[in-house]
């Protein structure tokens, strides 16, 4: 029987790059942007075309497996859980989520991959081992990840985060509308969570120091969405943005993004994910959401989505 699964998007709402070295972080789901997987049966060797992705299709073979590569590493490690190496059948993957955005594209298509591959052979692939897998093809993408990604992708829910540490849900979030723009530029996670470990040797103190501000932003960001203080969530939005331009994570699009946002009526701003590319998120009023919106796609936002996020 054909069979759809699929993952969704993710945003950093505030705590990125701090959450590597332990410190929390808050991340929502995305659930209108998503990577697809439809499982067509059949008795040749499983294919898994990414018709979104530039790569060829893959060919599963229990003996020829690829662990550089992101959807191989996946296969490989959903038939270890499931104790099986017969795939079989065509897998079609697609997604809406525009890929090193900073919006979680590769989790999202590895969970809906492992998914799919789950349905296949019609067995269950539980939350818990399907995070551990996603986690660890997350580390071809990013190197040394937090785990937060994945885990916002895999489970879909509202997300404090911190690494090494038990993660919580949070409760129902208040209403919110949230602009997501893409600069057009790609991002490489890796290199960006490599820049700040080098900024980390050279300077310790200053990036630490860097960290324990964005802490408290995330701390303060907690409180305002348990009693739906929106303007001050905007500010810490904004001021979390300063503290990544001075890790140097922000560039010259990202910070003319976030300033036009500013400029047209956002409550806040910011660069989202590992930056040095990729997306910005701006907090809007349902009254100014159409001006940010334009203004955004008018400064050149190659993409511009926009998401309801908490309560109906
Ligand atoms: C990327 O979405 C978030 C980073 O903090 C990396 C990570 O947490 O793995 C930059």
């Amino acid at each position: 029987m054909n069979s759809l699964s699929s993952a969704p998007a993710k945003v950093i709402l505030v705590g990125e790059h701090a959450v590597v070295y332990g410190k929390p972080a808050i991340a929502l789901p995305l659930p209108d942007l998503r990577a697809n997987a439809n499982y067509h049966p059949g008795t040749e060797p499983l294919v898994v075309h990414a018709q979104d992705l530039p790569r060829a299709p893959l060919h599963w073979s229990a003996r020829l497996q690829d662990p550089s590569d992101p959807l191989s590493l996946t296969l490989t490690l959903v038939c270890r859980e499931l104790g099986t190496s017969e795939l079989y059948g065509t897998i079609d993957l697609r997604s809406t989520i525009p890929p090193s955005s900073g919006m979680g594209s590769g989790a999202a298509v590895s969970a809906a991959l492992s998914r799919a591959v789950a349905a296949s052979l019609q067995r269950e692939l539980p939350l818990a081992p399907l995070n551990r897998i996603v986690y660890e093809v997350e580390k071809l993408h990013h190197g040394n990840p937090s785990g937060i990604d994945n885990t916002v992708v895999v489970y879909e829910r509202a997300l404090y985060f911190a690494k090494n540490q038990s993660w919580e849900f949070l409760p129902e979030l208040p209403r919110m509308a949230l602009l997501v723009a893409h600069s057009g530029r790609n991002a490489s996670t890796r290199a960006a969570v490599a820049a700040v470990s080098a900024q980390l040797q050279q300077n310790p103190q200053r990036v630490q120091s860097i960290f324990g501000e964005i802490a408290a932003i995330v701390a303060a960001t907690r409180a305002c969405l348990a009693r739906d203080a929106q303007r001050q969530l905007g500010a810490l939005l904004t001021e979390n943005h300063r503290l990544l331009q001075a890790l140097r994570l922000s560039t010259a699009d990202l910070d003319a993004l976030v300033q036009v946002a500013l400029d047209a009526g956002a409550l806040g701003a910011k660069l989202t994910g590992g930056g040095l590319g990729g997306a910005i998120i701006a907090l809007v009023q349902p009254e100014t959401r159409a001006a940010v919106c334009a203004a955004l796609q008018r400064a050149g936002a190659s993409q511009v989505f926009s998401s309801t996020i908490g309560r109906q």
